[in-house]
């Protein structure tokens, strides 16, 4: 089993959190208000532990849940707090019309924290794709980019913890399409599909 922080204290903290208690994780939490943090890992129970924000985490892998505009400053202030750890990135930088995304050029937030981050860390995007709802409720597929191989595995490790399936889509520079199939996926929730109750995966058609 793997140990994890999540740097954020809100729902996707929280959504992720129950599944990685259920799955046998050690879990720690951290956030800016100390008193989330200490009331989500209360709530998530076993054995979870709060932490102070901008320490070294305990979890080798680090899930920054925080909204798109402050992972990079956190990881930027954290700094070498954050060597040799796992770094996860979840956000979805969407547009004011959520029909893009906020930055231009072919890079991500994920890349973005790979920029700042101490050079022993490994960086990754994952879970963008997911809305929350569906994580709560269902076995969607969970997309990753990175670049190590070790961590790939710790990473899929993690996710098949949830009792979800981890899908490799490659390097870290794929981070920009996992967000821009976050875009897809609003889209689809409020055009094609219509609601948010599903989530993008691969149906595999062979002989
Ligand atoms: N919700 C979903 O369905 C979903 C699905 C996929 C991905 N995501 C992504 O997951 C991330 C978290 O979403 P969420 O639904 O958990 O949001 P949320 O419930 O609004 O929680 C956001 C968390 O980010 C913290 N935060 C915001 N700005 C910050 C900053 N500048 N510095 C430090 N902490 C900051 C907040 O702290 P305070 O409480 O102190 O403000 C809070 O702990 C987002 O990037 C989102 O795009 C969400």
């Amino acid at each position: 089993m793997s140990s994890i922080t999540f740097i954020g204290a809100g729902n996707m903290a929280r959504t992720i959190g129950v599944l990685a208690v259920a799955g046998g994780n050690t879990v720690e939490i951290m956030a800016r208000d100390q008193s989330k943090a200490d009331a989500l890992a209360k709530v998530l129970g076993g054995g979870t532990t709060s932490g102070k924000w901008g320490a070294v985490p305990a979890g080798d892998i680090v899930i920054t849940a925080m909204l798109y505009a402050g992972v990079v400053s956190t990881v930027a202030e954290y700094g070498e707090a954050l060597a040799g750890k796992i770094i996860v990135d979840i956000s979805n930088p969407f547009n004011s019309t959520f029909d893009g995304l906020a930055h231009s050029d072919e890079t991500s937030i994920a890349q973005e924290v790979a920029k700042i981050a101490p050079p022993s860390a490994m960086v990754f995007k994952a879970f963008n794709t997911i809305f929350r709802s569906v994580l709560e409720e269902g076995r969607p597929d969970v997309f990753f980019a990175g670049d190590n191989p070790q961590a790939k595995a710790d990473v899929a490790a993690f996710i098949e913890s949830l009792g979800l399936r981890p899908l490799d889509v490659g390097g870290l520079k794929m981070a920009h399409w996992l967000e821009g199939a976050g875009v897809l996926t609003v889209g689809l929730a409020g055009n094609g599909i219509g609601h948010g109750n599903f989530a993008i995966g691969v149906n595999e058609f062979t002989d």
